[in-house]
């Protein structure tokens, strides 16, 4: 792209202000800043503009879950159903390791977090394990595509090499970076980062299959006879991978697609919960949820709206090649974003200073015709690491590890 297009284009939009450092800067960086120009998807801003625009959302029903009762009963047919597909190779595993990690206040990839005390346990190593455990009771392969951003996967990958896969056949392994967003000042003006780099953030879990797409892996699923696709969250150290039993249980329950959910400890607990949303699957977030909604029970005296998603999804590719293109929603996101000074230096805010653009998960499950809500113990296959600190934190995942004898 010259400068005349990226003029032009940027005119288009009122955003010309990212050109305003471009005669102080040398050949290489004109041409990186008009590079990065010509590759930011800038349609996010539409977005901002319309924010305000009332979202009115369906009707909200409860969705019946398949709960852990249900599940021991018929177990063994399950994992058999299960086994059976992943032993023909219809399985891989999609692990989403592209968020940043800001919460827990490090730079480099969330996996590369070392949760240990007295010894290595690093996030990458707990799901590889995890992972292999199925692998040696199936006796083969699973696929494991992992999403990185371009903020982490050069890191990624050399830490992964680095730790030899954990055990890990690397020729079952494949890397894709997902897409990023440009991010916003209050105004919804495009940032700099720097006098010749767009501030960009990576642009949510839910774009994650038009990602995969894009590097060519949906074409290589095929090709592999891959139909069932296991997506799970990089911070679950816990996390039950490629689980036999749920794959089986989605099989046969004919369900479009599956959700892990945990019940919620009490009405108040903060946690989105699986509904119907007019009759298609959906996640209501607390903060949305009437008091109503919140303490209404079943007849059975468990409540309505009980079931937390914990963001592990089993999805056929099939189903999935047909929503992918259905425009999601944008969420915006209240963040502190490093910013261009007038003299050009980076500045890092202290406070929240605009906003950055995130696709979700749930919103790709919305667009589904059915979800089979599948109930996990909590305290066996739930421990997040999101903040230092307190809830869902590297204090709270360390108990619930040591209480499934994982030595630290
Ligand atoms: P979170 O919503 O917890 O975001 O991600 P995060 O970026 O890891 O952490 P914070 O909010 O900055 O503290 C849930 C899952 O979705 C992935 C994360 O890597 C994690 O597995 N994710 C999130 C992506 O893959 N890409 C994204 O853009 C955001």
């Amino acid at each position: 792209m010259t400068y005349r297009e990226a003029y032009a284009r940027l005119s288009e939009i009122g955003e010309t202000q990212l050109l305003r450092f471009y005669d102080t800067l040398d050949e290489k960086d004109r041409a990186s800043l008009l590079d990065q120009i010509s590759r930011t998807d800038f349609s996010y801003l539409n977005a901002f503009h319309e924010r305000n625009r009332e979202t009115k959302r369906g009707a909200i029903t409860p969705i019946p879950a398949m709960t852990l009762s249900e599940i021991r009963k018929r177990r063994m047919d399950f994992r058999k159903t299960g086994f059976d597909a992943i032993r023909s190779g219809k399985l891989a595993a999609v692990l989403l390791a592209g968020g940043m990690g800001t919460r827990l206040g490090i730079t480099g990839p969330k996996g590369a977090f070392n949760i240990g005390i007295t010894r290595d346990v690093f996030i990458f190593q707990r799901l590889i394990e995890n992972l292999l455990r199925v692998v040696e009771a199936a006796n083969t392969w699973i696929h494991l595509f992992i999403m990185t951003s371009e903020r982490n996967d050069a890191e990624t990958r050399a830490f992964l090499a680095e730790h030899r896969y954990f055990g890990y056949d690397k020729d079952h392994i494949h890397f894709f970076t997902q897409s990023m967003a440009p991010a916003v000042d209050e105004n919804g003006h495009v940032l700099l980062e720097t006098p010749s780099r767009i501030a960009v953030s990576p642009n949510g879990n839910g774009g994650w299959f038009l990602s995969m797409a894009d590097a060519g892996y949906v074409d290589l699923l095929h090709t592999l006879g891959v139909t069932f696709l296991n997506v799970f969250a990089v911070d679950n150290v816990l996390q039950s991978i490629a689980d036999p039993t749920f794959l089986g249980a989605v099989i046969e329950t004919g369900s479009a697609c599956g959700s892990k959910v945990v019940r919620k400890a009490d009405p108040d607990e903060k946690v989105g919960v699986m509904c119907l949303e007019d009759g298609k699957p959906s996640v209501v977030e607390y903060i949305e949820m009437t008091d109503a909604m919140r303490t209404e029970r079943r007849a059975d005296g468990s409540l309505a709206y009980g079931f937390g998603v914990i963001l592990n999804y089993m999805f056929r590719v099939a189903d999935l090649e047909k929503v992918m293109h259905e425009q999601m929603p944008v969420h915006f996101a209240h963040k502190k974003i490093p910013y261009v000074g007038e003299d050009g230096q980076t500045i890092r805010p202290d406070m929240e200073n605009g906003w950055k653009f995130e696709y979700f998960i749930l919103d790709m499950v919305h667009e589904l015709p059915g979800c089979l809500p599948f109930e996990v113990e909590r305290e066996r296959e739930f421990a997040p690491v999101k903040n230092r600190e307190g809830t869902d934190s590297v204090e709270s995942a360390r108990k619930l590890l040591a209480l499934n004898g994982i030595a630290l």
